[in-house]
């Protein structure tokens, strides 16, 4: 089984980013299911979210930065998100198998930052761009994106090198912190959830 990546060429940039959010959450299920392919399922996903995010960054923040829809800011933290979903996702590609903890832990924690990112982006993102950008330079963008997006799931952009080499240059452009750093931060968040959970027990 495949599944078949819809690829709009043109629209307004609001709507064609809310569909791929759905189609996200689709993609995101299916990885879930246990009656379902789920090889095929993560790898469309896996190339879904390269495409999106790589098309937003170049054809999109900018933009919207220029027409002051967003602030610089928020492009980067809009960047900064990507990087962490990038780290989710390699980890997530690079589980083998697909009926293992491993494959559904790492699902969860891509999930996760996926969601948590679709919703601020639609929130601090979208809806500026809604009420702030016209209908003419949306539907623009919404060819640029489109392009860059088609292009990038035709050539086929998400193998675990291509997400490794995506994760380096995150690293590189400071979009995400080394990962001696990173590895502290989980360390001091699994403390301190520990502790959290050690308090409720008392409670
Ligand atoms: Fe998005
Ligand atoms: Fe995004």
């Amino acid at each position: 089984m495949t599944y078949d990546i819809p690829r709009p060429t043109g629209g307004d940039i609001v709507e064609l980013i809310l569909d791929d959010h759905r189609l996200f959450e689709d993609l995101l299920r299916e990885c879930r299911r246990d009656d379902r392919d789920r090889a095929a399922a993560r790898e469309a996903l896996a190339e879904l979210l390269v495409a999106h995010a790589e098309a937003e960054e170049a054809e999109v923040y900018p933009k919207l930065h220029s027409k002051r829809a967003i602030t610089a800011h928020e492009e980067e933290h809009g960047e900064e998100e990507h990087a962490e979903i990038t780290e989710a996702l390699l980890a997530f590609v690079e589980a083998t198998g697909t009926d293992t903890q491993k494959y559904e832990d790492a699902l969860e924690k891509l999930a996760k930052v996926v969601n948590h990112h679709s919703c601020e982006e639609e929130l601090t993102i979208l809806n500026p761009a809604r009420d702030e950008v016209s209908d003419s330079v949306r539907h623009d963008v919404g060819v640029a994106w489109a392009t860059m997006r088609n292009t990038l799931l035709e050539n086929g952009c998400a193998s675990r090198d291509q997400v490794a080499a995506l994760l380096r240059k995150a690293e590189k452009e400071g979009a995400i912190p080394p990962p001696a750093v990173r590895e502290r931060q989980e360390a001091i968040e699994e403390d301190a959830k520990k502790r959290a959970d050690a308090l409720a027990e008392d409670a």
